[in-house]
């Protein structure tokens, strides 16, 4: 059996009727049950505003799972639910908190081996009452295991990512802190790193010498599903490349370290990434909004906040410095893909029908790899193919959902697939800039069709750029 929680834990979700909770913990916490990978003793107790009764909030954990999977165990949701509780209180209230501690005090009993565990799933103007009261109201105790888990995006900027590592180191350890970019759960993305890793071939071949360039997409064809208020302050850059894509890049990027030296590793590629000064940012970045944005929900009808992104960025490590990444995502676009591609140098000039080598690493949609090598066809005269190698990223084993497998880890203390600190400013160092640039009037601001492949402009862009999209 494969990671397995062994400690008894307490796990308090802020935000516990919440749209986080209910699309992704509850789910993820329901399958770690079904599979057994949860101890005899543990809690899970939903905090936040609205009054409810234990029995109403099990309901809604029900409804959430039963929502999430076409089917579902019976005897394992039972036995989950009876893990689970509710306490209603005001996230600016000391009292709420205090109330929150003798329940977990309740539920822990007399023993002082529970991991306590606080998941903020909440919006980021609450963090602060919040890790405030867990403080002051003793449910932090630096005596006992610990884990206070926060999602992505850390902070709004450089600024206010500052402030919220400030707090959070304020009150606890550095090791207790467990900033989460669920993309670092998903066994593909993982799958980054380790193909490199355990293929010294293709390692080899990860280099400026060899390769034209690399694509890294993220296309949904969702649209911002009822998250306005937060979309509104974020838009695409923020929200999509400001963790998940230049995380990829980074694991392409980064030095091939054991576990010790891992997270710093991944930090390194952060900090090599080069951005140009200011005036000459306008030639990487091109922004583009969905026509009907504007129309949604809780939008500004002069909304200029972007739902597309492409952006070109260079790295400085000696293997891949002059290499250009095309890094772009979008939403209401024609599909669901998160594709990598790598495309190699242009070939000799063998003969007609010849393109460059391409390695596609696709980690959402049909997930898989794609080697395209070249092939003569048959015949008198030399005539090229391509022939593909294909493979599609299967889960034999012990696969979990990106937050059951990062709860887990975190249960464990384990640090290794979570932000740390420098990368988080790391990647704030890059967006920073991007998005003044983005925010002026003068930027433009390039309109599409919903269900198309992004706006006209980012063709002519990369194009500019001497290439073109992988589409
Ligand atoms: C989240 C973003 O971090 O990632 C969402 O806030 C986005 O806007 C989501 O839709 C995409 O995640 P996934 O796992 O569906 O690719």
């Amino acid at each position: 059996m494969g990671l397995t929680a062994t400690e008894p834990f307490s796990l308090v979700v802020f935000g516990g009727s919440g749209h986080l909770a209910k699309m992704k913990l509850y789910p993820s916490l329901y399958v770690l049950a079904l599979k057994n990978r949860l101890p005899k003793d543990y809690a899970v107790i939903g905090f936040a505003r609205t009054e409810m009764s234990d029995a109403e909030f099990r309901a809604l954990v029900e409804e959430s799972i039963r929502t999430a999977f076409s089917e579902v165990t019976q005897k394992a949701l039972t036995e989950f639910l009876d893990h689970v509780r509710y306490v209603s209180g005001e996230y600016d209230q000391q009292s709420s908190f205090e109330e929150l501690r003798k329940q977990i005090e309740r539920l822990e009993g007399k023993s002082s081996d529970w991991v306590r565990m606080m998941y903020l799933s909440v919006p980021p103007s609450v963090f602060s009452p919040i890790l405030k009261n867990v403080c002051v109201a003793k449910i932090h105790d630096p005596k006992r295991a610990f884990r206070c888990i926060i999602e992505k995006p850390v902070g709004h900027d450089a600024a206010s990512a500052e402030a919220l590592i400030g707090e959070l180191t304020g009150c606890f350890k550095e090791e207790d802190v467990f900033m989460l970019d669920h993309y670092l759960g998903k066994e593909a993305v993982r799958n980054i790193y380790y193909l490199r890793y355990a293929n010294p071939i293709l390692e080899r071949l990860f280099k400026n010498t060899l390769i034209h360039h690399v694509e890294i997409t993220a296309h949904e064809s969702a649209g911002i599903e009822n998250r306005a208020g937060y979309f509104e302050q974020a838009g695409a850059l923020r929200d999509m490349l400001q963790s998940h894509l230049l995380l990829i890049m980074a694991l392409l990027t980064m030095r091939l370290e054991g576990d010790e030296d891992f997270r710093f590793a991944r930090l390194n590629a952060l900090e090599q990434i080069y951005l140009p000064p200011a005036p000459d940012l306008r030639g990487i970045i091109l922004q583009g909004q969905y026509e009907g944005y504007t129309k949604e929900e809780g939008v500004a009808k002069n909304s200029r906040v972007n739902t597309y992104c492409a952006l070109q960025l260079l790295s400085r490590t000696s293997r891949w410095q002059g290499v250009p990444f095309f890094l772009r995502t979008g939403k209401r676009l024609n599909k669901k893909e998160t594709r990598i591609s790598v495309l190699f140098q242009e070939p000799h000039k063998v003969g007609p029908g010849a393109t460059p080598n391409r390695l596609d690493i696709i980690l959402q949609g049909e997930a898989g790899m794609r080697l395209y090598l070249q092939t003569k066809v048959g015949g008198t005269e030399p005539q090229f193919r391509s022939l593909l190698l294909e493979d599609p990223l299967v889960c034999y084993g012990d696969c979990l959902p990106e937050h059951a497998l990062l709860l887990l880890e975190a249960i464990h203390g384990k640090q290794q697939w979570f932000l740390s600190h420098g990368e988080v400013r790391a990647a704030w160092r890059i967006i920073d800039p991007l998005q003044v640039h983005l925010s002026q009037p003068s930027t433009p601001l390039h309109l599409y069709t919903s269900g198309s492949n992004g706006p006209a402009e980012a063709d002519a862009w990369i194009g500019k750029h001497g290439t073109q999209w992988m589409n």
